[in-house]
């Protein structure tokens, strides 16, 4: 037989995220696992202009340029340059931008990648494509040149399962909203009956976009969208969860007809990657700020389970309020706590960007911490941290959960309440404070106590404990469910190869 028949092809994936931080993040790990799979898939990585200019910014230029057989490609996101280039782009812009501009971009890269195929020790033609969901023409295009595409949802199931309630909450009467005084007097406090795997759930808990007083509201017809795209697909849909902790959800989204296809759950995702990387993935990096290392030094100089971690991920903007309350809230405890407090957390206030939380926080006299990004998934396996204050987003969810840390939810929008409710009342591992946006600091106080110290904080972190305990079952053994989905996964994108 000749040499080239004996040769195997390498499968080449195209793999493109949403291009904000929460999405950015699960697809490089998705990305990372399909390189250092026994296939060595050939990865083409697809970010924006803008996202890829915050990775060479924050890591320098060794992060963009990737390795030989892992390439980073970008494409336009057809919004103008940013004032801030290193705050968050605005979601609803960039979802009507990208849905006029990346499709033919996408079209150009995949022709162009093919046209080069071949050529001296570079890669074959693009054998398959992984969509993040809200990039739904990316499948559209991946049949337009005949190769598998799956669609990565990087929210949670049950944020799905929320998403899908809209049309049946309107048959119920209870949204749109008749007015926005309802967001505060007490109208979402009432238990929506009759959504299964959800019972018991209140209005406040089905996620932000759906409960709008707008039903031609932007981000609501978005979301319905992914979904009916989702529920209308014809290739498989991953999800970054694990079948312990949504099992039961993802199979009322399949008797309900809202995914279509094999749901596969191959999560936590850093659990499938190896622990010994022999690919050399160290200079590939997601996070698009620069971390802080000596967040991990400082919570080095502190006792196991006595730090609270708090962090309101890459989106959220604060008012100059709520970050008094919370810094007061936090000092006044008199706990440990280390605080991401990002650039452009304080929207646009004339106090710039955490300065009042540094003016309060220098009370805490050694207990308190402030960093303006780290490591998050360091932080949260680091022994020290005990509890963790988020804003739910599935990212900060799952990784909490799988390192076994307690959570104090204060969902701040979208899949973020529905992920706290699941936290507090199904899974035992968190505790939810404030509602509308409120804060107020002697909730702070009191909840950072009891996460830290209290009886209630000890059983949330035993449950959590249990559930990275079952996260890790489901990836590291040959019989865990995310390990086989992440085979079968594997297998659905050799399709055209085989
Ligand atoms: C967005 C949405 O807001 C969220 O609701 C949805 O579920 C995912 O997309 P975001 O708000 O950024 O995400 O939150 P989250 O999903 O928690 O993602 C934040 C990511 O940033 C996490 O992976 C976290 O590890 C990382 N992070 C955060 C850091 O690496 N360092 C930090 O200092 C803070």
């Amino acid at each position: 037989m000749s040499e080239n028949k004996t040769k195997r092809r390498r499968p080449h994936a195209v793999c493109i995220p949403y291009p904000a931080q929460g999405h950015i993040g699960p697809m490089l790990k998705l990305a990372k696992l399909l390189h250092s799979s026994p296939h060595n898939f050939h990865i083409s990585f697809v970010n924006t202009h803008h996202n890829h200019r915050r990775l060479q910014r924050a890591h320098g230029s060794a992060a963009v340029s990737g390795l030989p057989s892992f390439r980073f490609h970008v494409i336009p996101d057809g919004l103008p340059p940013a004032d801030n280039p290193d705050a968050t782009q605005d979601i609803a812009s960039l979802c009507i931008s990208i849905n006029e501009t990346c499709p033919n971009a996408l079209r150009d890269l995949l022709s162009e990648l093919n046209s080069v195929a071949g050529a001296g020790d570079g890669p074959g033609p693009v054998s398959c494509v992984v969509a993040d969901a809200g990039m739904w023409f990316a499948v559209d295009v991946a049949e337009e040149f005949g190769v598998p595409a799956v669609r990565f949802w990087t929210a949670s199931a049950c944020a799905l399962l929320g998403y899908a309630q809209y049309e049946s909450l309107v048959q119920k009467g209870v949204i749109p909203l008749p007015d926005s005084s309802c967001l505060t007097n007490g109208y979402l406090d009432k238990v929506v009956e009759g959504i299964p795997s959800m019972e018991g759930i209140t209005l406040k808990h089905p996620p932000s976009f759906i409960r709008t007083t707008d039903a031609n509201d932007f981000m609501l017809n978005y979301l319905r969208r992914c979904v009916q795209t989702v529920s209308e697909s014809r290739c498989p849909l991953i999800f970054n969860t694990f079948e312990a902790l949504e099992g039961p959800i993802l199979q009322t989204l399949a008797t309900a007809k809202i995914t279509n296809t094999p749901d596969l759950t191959i999560g936590p995702l850093s659990f499938l990657l190896p622990k010994t990387n022999t690919e050399n993935h160290s200079t590939i990096r997601s996070s698009l700020l620069p971390e802080d290392p000596s967040c991990l030094s400082w919570l080095d100089s502190k006792p196991p389970d006595s730090v609270i971690y708090v962090s309101f991920g890459s989106v959220a903007t604060l008012t100059p309020h709520q970050v008094i309350e919370f810094a007061c809230g936090l000092v006044n405890s008199e706990q440990n706590f280390l605080w991401v407090i990002r650039p452009d957390l304080v929207g646009t206030s004339e106090l710039g960007s955490g300065a009042v939380a540094r003016q309060l926080v220098g009370g805490a006299q050694g207990r308190g911490m402030l960093a303006s990004w780290c490591d998050q998934e360091m932080v949260l396996a680091h022994p020290a941290v005990g509890g963790f204050l988020t804003h739910c987003g599935w990212n900060s969810t799952i990784e909490a959960i799988g390192n076994g840390v307690a959570v104090v939810c204060w969902p701040f929008f979208a899949d973020q309440q529905t992920n706290s409710w699941f936290c507090c009342e199904k899974w035992g591992a968190g505790v939810e404070i404030g509602g509308g946006g409120e804060v107020r600091r002697e909730e702070v106080e009191r909840v950072a106590r009891t996460v830290v110290d209290g009886d209630k904080g000890k059983e949330m972190r035993w449950k959590a404990r249990e559930w990275k305990r079952l996260a890790e079952e489901a990836s590291l053994s040959p019989n865990g469910s995310s390990y086989i989905n992440f085979k079968k996964l594997v297998d659905h994108l050799l399709g055209s190869l085989n």
